[in-house]
């Protein structure tokens, strides 16, 4: 957003002007030997205009970039570019700096080849450079490593491929993510970048680093990469607004306009279809769609269709007969149980697709109509299967549509590399569907003991170790207030701002049933008709999942609800916990404290809450134990007591918190307020090691990239009379590659690139201090590895695949010199009154702004 507002500080760059241009030369020159030479003795400004064009915010990218609704916001990108170009070609001492490729490319596509040489020049001669680069700009508290590795990825890789070397960015730009994560940090020196500039960093935190001088830092981004990580990190002085008396934009409003902080959908499944497209062998002309569909992770549906086109080839073993084409489909509803092509069809195969670069055991759960099922493997055995009833609370989502009313469960076992498993299932007689049972527990690999008074969990057990844990379900009161100061703000889309420090508990018992099946036990709980809780513990499994379904939050009351889920043990944890950054390395939080300087303590609940990516978890040294939850979904979380972990599950908000949206958070789907279904999956473990071998940490690796990079399920009607007759047709068994590699290296990227080459990321999974022998480093032999092609060369790249890893080395301690070798010295008449002011101290460009703010 704030798109036309940099677009109109370049009109009036114009009118200040450059009294005095800079020599041009002829030789094209990109990067820091473009900058204007720099005065000595004075305070040197650089005007750089940017873009900050949101990749959607209030209205959709195209809305944005045509400028359409401008009611809603005066917004249209198109028209940015269109007038810098030319503003730059009237005056070689302007400078530009672009960012958002999403926008960029649009554009670039729409032009005339007299334009685009127009832009090639400007780029070569610095004075358009590209910054950030990525497809946009992304949040940094939600988003999963993967995708934004992805999404940086490609926007680079346009840019490289257009612009060459002074196309390609050198510097991170987020300058709108509200809080920035180590991860991000960490991302952007393996990008190979020199240096990142953030916007928005916390008000106490900002204060004191301009107190102090210290808004410019190395950042070491990453405990396990050490010095290699640091990178120079920038705090902006206004966020991303001029400084004062640099606002010289027609539509200068200073009014305080932000942005969504949950703009980008977490789509880790975007992988699970080009790692396809790499084993199967379809030429360029085939890698169009999976352009389009990389671009913009929104399409999740036609993504998914795409995927279904492209996975045929594998399975089709035997090319001389005439195979009809399998039509693969998703059941995209699984979600709440609802799945057309299970319920209408008597027979139908379920191919499991593995993207794991290791054998995976992977649970099926399918909606059905009938009430007994035979389901064969690859080799035609039949498999266990447990048919479970759908509970009420899920037939009673608002919006389902379907007839099945039963689930069939059974386990996709040793699922192979990037590869998949088909399994003949058809319906048959009799009634296997399972009825509940008078317990109080469930006794499996994992356990949970229930208090048979209140119907809530009491105990559980993992990996041996019984551990007492209650878990319950809370709500926090929004506040309400006229938004006139940060203590009359409303609770809303931007802020989570409790009107009391203790949550108000949703009901004192929950009404329960047992199942006790031969794949998964379950316990499901309802605790009101907008609270219920599936627990599973399965045979073999080491951990216990919590499946959580919210709404719709009744508001009749009139109070908004901020419905939390609460875990609580004996565990000492001297206010403690860590979260994980990006779904990668973890980080220590400790309640009411900050590292770097000291907290005031003004919200008591959310001042203590982080992101959550993927994992939340507490240690006890003394019990030498460790307790972890893992999430389906990025969500708020915290430890508020010692032994507790608390995770925000869904929240209803009445009142609008005025930073941008204008509306309040009370999301409806189907006419009813919307409801939220995801999972927690617990883990916990003695912290030297378990009985498996593996520490506890290393589970818990294991298990998120089961559950975060899970196993696809296809399913493909068939018009095979048995299951023999779809054996001799179609492969049942496919493995990508021809061994596992070892647990702790997996493939993030295997995607088809230029020509006869693809882009290859292998990744070790662990952090250094996570388990002694997991966390070792470790050598992966590439030669035959794959079954479908088999590596002839590889040269390595920076992160992002845009540059050969050797010439950023060379190039980096190049440009290091550049930074910190003044170069030629030249008078740049143009001096503001204001700097001439000798009082500045001439080493602080900060002081500048905060005096020009004192005089206005
Ligand atoms: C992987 O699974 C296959 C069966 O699909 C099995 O033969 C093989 O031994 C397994 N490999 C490992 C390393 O567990
Ligand atoms: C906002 O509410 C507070 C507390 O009720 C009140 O003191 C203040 O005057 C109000 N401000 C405005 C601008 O309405
Ligand atoms: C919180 O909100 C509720 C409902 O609006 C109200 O009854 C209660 O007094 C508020 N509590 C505080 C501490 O403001
Ligand atoms: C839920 O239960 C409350 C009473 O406990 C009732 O007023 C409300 O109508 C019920 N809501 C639905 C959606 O059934
Ligand atoms: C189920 O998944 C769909 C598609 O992703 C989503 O729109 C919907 O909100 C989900 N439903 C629930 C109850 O979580
Ligand atoms: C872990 O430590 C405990 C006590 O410190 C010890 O009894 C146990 O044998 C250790 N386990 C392993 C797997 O090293
Ligand atoms: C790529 O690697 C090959 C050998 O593996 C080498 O000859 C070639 O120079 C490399 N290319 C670049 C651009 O680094
Ligand atoms: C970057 O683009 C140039 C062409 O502009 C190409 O020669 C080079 O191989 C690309 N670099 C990488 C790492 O793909
Ligand atoms: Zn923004």
């Amino acid at each position: 957003m704030f798109t036309l507002k940099f677009c109109a500080l370049l009109w009036c760059l114009a009118a200040i002007g450059l009294s005095h241009p800079t020599k041009r030369e002829d030789k094209p020159k990109c990067g820091y030997e473009s900058c204007h030479p720099v005065k000595e003795g004075y305070i040197n400004v650089h005007i750089v205009p940017h873009t900050h064009d949101d990749v959607g915010w209030l209205k959709t990218v195209d809305q944005y970039y045509y400028g359409e609704y401008s009611d809603i916001q005066n917004a249209g990108v198109q028209y940015i570019l269109d007038s810098v170009i030319d503003s730059l070609e009237n005056d070689p001492n302007r400078r530009f700096i672009y960012v958002e490729t999403a926008f960029l490319w649009k554009w670039w596509m729409a032009q005339h080849d007299s334009i685009k040489h127009k832009v090639q020049r400007l780029v070569r001669s610095g004075q358009l450079e590209i910054i950030g680069g990525a497809w946009s700009m992304n949040d940094e508290a939600t988003t999963h490593y993967q995708s934004i590795v992805d999404q940086f990825t490609w926007g680079l890789r346009r840019l490289n491929d257009t612009f060459g070397e002074c196309g390609r960015p050198k510097i991170g730009w987020q300058i709108d993510p509200f809080g920035h994560s180590r991860e991000m940090a960490s991302i952007f020196s393996q990008l190979g970048f020199d240096g990142i500039l953030l916007g928005r960093i916390d008000y106490q935190d900002k204060a004191e680093r301009f107190e102090t001088k210290t808004p410019e830092f190395m950042w070491q981004s990453s405990d396990n990469l050490g010095e290699k990580s640091k990178i120079f990190t920038g705090v902006m002085y206004n966020t991303y607004s001029p400084p004062p008396g640099f606002c010289f934009d027609i539509l200068c409003l200073d009014e305080p306009i932000v942005d969504n902080p949950y703009s980008y959908e977490y789509n880790v499944d975007k992988k699970v279809c080009k790692q396809l497209y790499a084993l199967t062998d379809l030429g360029p002309e085939d890698w169009v769609d999976l352009n389009a569909l990389r671009g913009y992770g929104s399409y999740a549906t036609s993504r998914r269709n795409h995927c279904k086109l492209v996975s045929i080839n594998p399975t089709q073993q035997n090319p001389q007969l005439d195979v009809p084409e399998l039509n693969f489909q998703s059941c995209l509803l699984a979600n709440i149980s609802e799945c057309k092509i299970t319920e209408e069809s008597d027979k139908f195969v379920v191919t499991v697709y593995n993207p794991l670069s290791r054998n995976v055991t992977h649970y099926v759960r399918l909606p059905v109509t009938g009430t007994a099922y035979k389901v064969l493997d690859y080799n035609g055995n039949p498999i266990v299967t447990q048919l479970m009833p759908i509970s009420n609370t899920v037939l009673n989502i608002p919006g389902r549509m379907s007839a099945s009313t039963v689930e069939l469960i059974f386990v996709a076992k040793d699922v192979p590399p990037l590869g998949f498993l088909s399994f003949y299932v058809s319906k048959t007689t009799g009634n296997d569907v399972m009825e509940p049972k008078r317990l109080h527990s469930l006794s499996y690999q994992s356990q949970i003991g229930i208090d048979p008074d209140t119907g809530k969990v009491n105990k559980i057990k993992i990996n041996d170790q019984l551990i007492p844990m209650e878990q319950d379900f809370y709500y926090y009161r929004g506040a309400v207030g006229n938004n006139s100061a940060s203590e009359f703000r409303s609770s809303g889309a931007y802020i989570f701002r409790p009107n009391q420090s203790t949550p108000i508990q949703i009901s004192e018992t929950a009404h329960y049933e047992l199942f006790e099946g031969s794949i998964v036990g379950e316990l499901r709980q309802v605790f009101t008709n907008w609270t219920s809780q599936i627990v599973r513990v399965y045979k073999d499994e080491e951990f216990i999942e919590f499946d959580w379904l919210v709404g719709p939050i009744p508001v009749q009351d009139i109070t908004g609800k901020e419905v939390i889920t609460v875990y609580n043990t004996n565990l000492k944890t001297d206010s403690t916990f860590y979260t994980d950054s990006n779904g990668r390395e973890m980080l220590k939080r400790v309640r009411d404290y900050r590292p770097t300087w000291k907290l005031e303590v003004n919200e008591k609940v959310a001042g203590n809450y982080y992101p959550v990516t993927s994992k939340i978890v507490m240690q006890d040294t003394d019990k030498n134990l460790e307790f972890a939850v893992l999430t389906d979904r990025a969500q708020g979380g915290t430890s508020l007591e010692d032994g507790e972990i608390e995770l925000m599950l869904h929240r209803s908000c009445l009142h609008d918190d005025a930073f941008g949206v204008g509306e309040n958070l009370r999301e409806l789907a189907f006419g009813k307020a919307l409801v939220a279904r995801g999972s927690h999956y617990l883990i916990a473990g003695s912290l030297n090691g378990t009985a498996g071998g593996k520490t506890v940490a290393a589970q818990e690796r294991d298990i998120a990239q089961r559950k975060l990079m899970a196993a696809w399920t296809f399913i493909t009607e068939t018009s095979a009379s048995d299951f023999n007759a779809y054996k001799t047709q179609y492969n049942m068994r496919y493995a990508g590659l021809l061994r596992s590699l070892p647990d702790n290296v997996q493939i993030l990227t295997l995607e088809p690139w230029k020509a006869d080459t693809f882009l290859l990321r292998l990744e070790h999974v662990l952090e250094k201090s996570e388990d002694p022998i997991l966390s070792q480093p470790v050598t992966v032999d590439l030669k035959n590895l794959f079954s479908t092609f088999d590596i002839i060369w590889y040269n390595e790249t920076t992160l992002g695949a845009n540059e050969w890893l050797s010439d950023n080395e060379k190039n980096k301690e190049k440009y290091d010199k550049i930074l910190l070798t003044k170069t030629e010295k030249e008078d740049l008449e143009w001096q503001p009154n204001v700097l001439n002011d000798n009082e500045i101290d001439s080493n602080d460009i900060y002081d500048v702004f905060q005096r020009i703010e004192d005089r206005m």
